[in-house]
């Protein structure tokens, strides 16, 4: 069957300051999502894109994908999102044609991962797992704390061991039955779509993942994927 991204691109982007809806934010001159779009776009077994708009942008973001070059072999849609990415990335599901069967999830917050990233996560589920995540080791040593009131010193709970974590990064890729059974049944909040397909209690597994996919959140994030771009281009 044919292979799908859906690219949850809603969010306003709190974090990152006031200013346009995050994704629609420019690096070096062109929309974050673009560089989204043209990230997965240039996997050749990606065959559509549905990018999931900020509820009221729909249109605006048709236009910037019309305005902007993509490659042809690539069928693209854009629907409206939701409050929140969960509900977002369930809108960008229910566009899917039939004919879809493995189906990728790629934060538009994440412009600069590399083709290669994107295809270890497509050839992993093609191999037959139900749902694939790339991921790296940390740097920092992470503390579970009982969260208290602001200005308030947190108490440590715990320490997980550092060698055994691993940040997650996107794009996550699925079974598309098993990841749409998991937007039906779980209503938890959650920070990604695989945690949805652990609580169904299918696998996930991790692949590599790459510096260049990190998440631009905050305005120092836009700083480096700016420099990022030019040392590209350099
Ligand atoms: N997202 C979405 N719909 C929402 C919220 C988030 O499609 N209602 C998308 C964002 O556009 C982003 C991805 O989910 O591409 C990851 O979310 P995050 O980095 O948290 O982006 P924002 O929610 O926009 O940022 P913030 O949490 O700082 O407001
Ligand atoms: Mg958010």
């Amino acid at each position: 069957g044919r292979t799908a991204v859906v690219i949850p691109a809603a969010g306003r982007g709190v974090r990152l300051g006031p200013g346009a809806p995050k994704a629609l934010r420019a690096l070096n001159g062109t929309p974050m999502l673009i560089h989204a779009v043209r990230a997965m776009a240039a996997s050749r077994a990606v065959s559509l894109v549905v990018v999931v708009a900020p509820p009221d942008g729909a249109g605006e973001v048709k236009n910037l994908l019309d305005d902007h070059a993509l490659p042809e072999r690539t069928d693209y849609l854009v629907v409206p999102g939701g409050d929140t990415r969960q509900e977002s990335v369930r809108l960008g599901l229910e566009a899917l044609p039939e004919t879809v069967t493995t189906v990728l999830v790629h934060d538009a917050a994440r412009p600069l991962v590399p083709v290669d990233t994107v295809d270890a996560v497509i050839e992993a589920v093609r191999d037959g797992a139900v749902a694939v995540v790339p991921a790296l080791p940390l740097a920092d040593t992470v503390k579970q704390v009982e969260p208290r009131g602001k200005g308030e010193p947190e108490p440590v709970v715990a320490t997980p061991e550092r060698a055994r974590l691993r940040a997650v990064q996107t794009p996550q890729g699925f079974d598309r039955d098993v990841l749409v059974r998991a937007h039906e049944t779980v209503t938890d909040d959650v920070t990604d779509d695989a945690s949805m397909v652990e609580q169904l209690g299918a696998p996930v597994v991790v692949v590599p993942g790459h510096e260049e996919a990190f998440k631009v959140t905050r305005p120092l994030d836009l700083v480096l994927a700016e420099a990022v771009l030019a040392r590209r281009r350099a």
